[in-house]
């Protein structure tokens, strides 16, 4: 028996809709990374026009053997793709080829990629399997593990989706070299996410190896996605479809997704809009009592040095306003946030409309 590359994994425990996420350098050329994807006839790699020239060829090689026809679709690349067109292409591919429901999608590329692909698995058919194989650092960390799939509507962030597991995750840290140091910054801000409300040893942890991270030291990286998913297995392995304790993971989305859909999506990143958003729901957090001033500072000062900006635009409150009321946790019009109860906790919770224009008003550009 051939041995596999070395790596790490981590399980995600969901009784029959378990699976394995493997985390090392050189997977994507290890035909044993795929040994537990199901057998089928037909094999579907959906990627964008930026990947594939990366990474096509050598996915598709490396599972060539386990498959009679692999073929590729290329997306346009960008959040701005990340709509009802877009995923009709891979509808359209499905179909045109004939894919039967035993075919395998792979999602190759980063978040934008993986959630459309996920979602187009979890609706052709009524259902087929799909392996993530992120190629962000942001989808190694946050979306490429737990199940959530979706679609962008022009009037709010990720309203369109499902929830469906991959069979497998792959993250090859390899990928990683090819990234654009922006994108880089994107995902070190759902890393730095997962301090403040969960594991505050890795909030210092990842302080003392900022640098580290942002100059892509393997041993860092590698600590940092495997600490990243083993906090995410273990949320979602508690609640899968978000009734309770799962929402803590969007801290900062609130704002955060406020910021993306009203400059229009793709001028900032999401992981951008995600850093700026843990400022503004940290100083939110300081005003209910859960944090002190110096804890804001502290969370700021890494996610400027992760690269991010930290200061949000200037969308104007009553637009922040109305952008927010359309997040998935609003309540009968009621705007609900992740913040911080203290320091390596978080609660989803409402707050004073007054205070909200406080923060508004404190945190973006003049
Ligand atoms: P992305 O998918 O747009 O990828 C970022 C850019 O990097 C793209 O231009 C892409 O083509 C390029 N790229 C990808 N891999 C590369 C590589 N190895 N080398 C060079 N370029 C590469 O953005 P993202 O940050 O990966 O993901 C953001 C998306 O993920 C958002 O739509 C967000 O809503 C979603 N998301 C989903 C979840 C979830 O739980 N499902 C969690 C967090 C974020
Ligand atoms: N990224 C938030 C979640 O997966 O729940």
């Amino acid at each position: 028996m051939p041995l596999m590359i070395s790596h790490e994994r981590v399980e995600i425990e969901l009784g029959d809709r378990s699976y394995p996420i493997l985390i090392g350098s050189g997977l994507l050329n290890d035909p044993m990374s795929f040994a537990k994807v199901p057998d089928s006839a037909s094999a579907l790699i959906v990627t964008n026009t930026t990947v594939a020239p990366l990474y096509a060829a050598t996915l598709s090689k490396v599972i060539s053997s386990r498959f009679r026809s692999v073929r590729l679709l290329e997306l346009p690349d960008g959040e701005a793709h990340k709509d009802w067109q877009t995923l009709n292409l891979i509808f359209d591919a499905l179909l045109s080829h004939g894919c039967d429901r035993k075919t395998v999608l792979f999602a190759l590329g980063g978040g934008v990629v993986g959630d459309m692909t996920g979602f187009a698995a979890a609706s052709y058919m009524r259902g087929v399997p799909f392996v993530q194989v992120p190629t962000t650092l942001l989808a190694q960390v946050d979306s490429s593990v737990g199940g959530k799939t979706a679609i962008n509507h022009p009037l709010g962030k990720n309203m369109i989706g499902a929830f469906y597991q991959p069979q497998l995750v792959l993250c090859d840290l390899a990928t990683l070299n090819t990234l654009p140091p922006r994108e880089l910054s994107a995902g070190l801000a759902e890393i730095i996410k997962y301090g403040p409300i969960y594991d505050m040893d890795f909030l210092a942890w990842i302080e003392t190896n900022i640098d580290a991270l942002v100059a892509r030291e393997p041993a860092a990286l590698a600590h940092a996605v495997k600490r990243s998913c083993e906090i995410k297995a273990a949320v979602v392995g508690q609640d899968e479809r978000e009734t309770g304790l799962r929402a803590i993971l969007n801290f900062g989305h609130t704002f955060g997704h406020a910021i993306e859909s009203g400059l229009g999506y793709g001028e900032w990143l999401h992981g951008e809009a995600v850093g700026c958003g843990m400022v503004m729901a940290a100083h939110l957090s300081e005003r209910l009592g859960g944090i002190d001033a110096a804890f804001v500072q502290r969370l700021t000062a890494l996610i400027q040095r992760a690269g991010l900006p930290v200061v949000a635009p200037a969308l104007g409150v009553e637009r922040y306003l109305e952008l927010m009321r359309i997040d998935k946790k609003s309540e009968a019009g009621e705007i609900r946030f992740v913040v911080l109860d203290k320091p390596g906790s978080a609660i989803m919770r409402g707050a004073p409309d007054a205070m909200v224009r406080e923060v508004l008003a404190q945190c973006c550009a003049a």
